[in-house]
């Protein structure tokens, strides 16, 4: 597979109006307009997934105006759309790479990255600063997920980079499209790294989704299936002379429902969402057909194959009632993802989402960190608060700091 990449722009020398940031813990930080404006500008573009083209192009022109050097890299048309995906203006899909400048092409160890997508539908940026405890709090779709991780990682990269902590070769930047969806940005990305010229030597990457400035241990895997029973139809009357496939899928479902689908103690139960159930055509017609969707939290490993593990006992539970009625197609998904969390100064926790980690192959360390909270992620009050954006800035530079100086063999 040949890569597409396009030169964005040239750096140019970083932004040199900002300030020292004070110590004091009540002034606000040196970057605070120019990450609000970022952030804001983020927020306002719409970028539902498969509609990401708009965002990607601020992103390189935003990032190449300050001193990066930025490259996109085209996605092939996505496969496996879904018939309730909006594949929007069909626009060119990429993610967006970048390092910070002078240099094009250096060989960074550490990644910092998270996703430009986000779910539908796009909700307009609004920001209230009359909150009754004097918080300033952003709203509108994706100033959580991601756009508040995105706006933060950029931020921290670039104060680093302003205040000489980091040499501006060791940290690179991803940017990918489709994390809501397939993770088809992370996973092209992935299968494609060994082309950039040259290519990363990657020691750490660090994923920004909201956990709520917690630093994530890891997360639960997943897999779905779409349960069919068939039956046999008949009048209501007589059940005994038919088959209802209802009945049979209802029964099915609780059973799977109240099995022990598998728990760690690191990340609890497995457990099951029955997101959409339907079937029969009328109230007195024994039904010939039933279908459920099922979508599963995994709790226990391996990454690979835990996810295959629990769709295994999924289909004995149901094998198990009826040998005959089911039919079980099921995406196996993954096992629970483990993360590091051994940056000091950080609450930790385990998250029950999904994220690109996984679709990021190599040996690489993986930090899973982002303001926000996943509460409001995909819901119609999405918003963060000003402070806790800030205090991803902060959040993230301590992660790089700990990635770039656990590599050098510093800690
Ligand atoms: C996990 O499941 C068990 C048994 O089904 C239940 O007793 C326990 O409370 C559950 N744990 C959590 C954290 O939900």
């Amino acid at each position: 597979m040949k890569v597409v990449r396009l030169l964005a722009s040239a750096s140019i020398a970083l932004a040199s109006n900002l300030q020292i940031p004070l110590d004091s813990s009540s002034a606000p930080p040196s970057y605070r307009s120019e990450l609000v404006s970022l952030h804001k500008s983020l927020v306002e573009i719409s970028s539902v997934t498969y509609t990401e083209n708009a965002v990607g192009n601020f992103l390189v022109k935003y990032l190449t105006e300050r001193g990066f050097v930025a490259e996109i890299e085209f996605l092939p048309p996505p496969d496996h759309v879904a018939l309730d995906d909006d594949l929007g203006d069909r626009k060119p899909r990429f993610n967006v790479l970048a390092w910070p400048g002078p240099k094009h092409h250096p060989a960074p160890t550490v990644l910092v990255t998270s996703h430009i997508d986000t779910v539908p539908p796009h909700i307009p940026y609004s920001r209230s600063d009359d909150e009754p405890n004097g918080d300033t709090v952003i709203a509108g779709r994706g100033s959580v997920d991601a756009k508040g991780s995105v706006a933060a990682q950029i931020m921290a990269v670039s104060e680093l980079v302003r205040e000489k902590k980091i040499n501006p070769e060791d940290v690179m930047l991803l940017f990918v499209v489709g994390e809501e969806r397939t993770g088809d940005g992370m996973r092209y990305f992935s299968d494609t790294i060994s082309e950039l010229d040259p290519p990363p030597n990657l020691k750490a990457a660090i994923f920004g989704e909201p956990t709520e400035g917690k630093l994530a241990c890891g997360h639960k895997g997943y897999f779905g299936c779409t349960i069919t029973a068939h039956g046999k139809a008949g009048h209501s009357g007589y059940p005994w002379l038919g088959k209802s496939a209802t009945e049979t899928l209802i029964r099915g479902v609780v059973k799977v429902l109240d099995a022990d689908l598998g728990s760690s103690e690191k990340f609890g139960n497995t457990t099951i969402n029955v997101g959409i159930i339907e079937g029969g055509v009328a109230s007195n017609v024994i039904p010939e057909k039933a279908v459920a969707r099922i979508a599963g939290r995994v709790a226990i490993g391996p990454e690979e194959s835990g996810g295959a593990i629990v769709v295994e006992r999924v289909r004995r539970v149901l094998k198990g009632m009826d040998e005959d009625a089911f039919e079980i197609e099921c995406v196996n998904g993954y096992g629970v993802v483990e993360c590091a969390c051994d940056v000091p100064g950080f609450d930790t926790a385990t998250m029950n989402y999904g994220t690109d980690v996984h679709n990021l192959a190599g040996d690489h360390k993986r930090y899973l960190y982002g303001p926000g909270s996943i509460f409001v992620a995909h819901g119609a009050d999405e918003a963060i608060k000003l402070k806790d954006l800030e205090q991803g800035v902060e959040g993230f530079k301590k992660i790089i700091l700990h990635a770039l100086a656990d590599e050098a063999g510093e800690l």
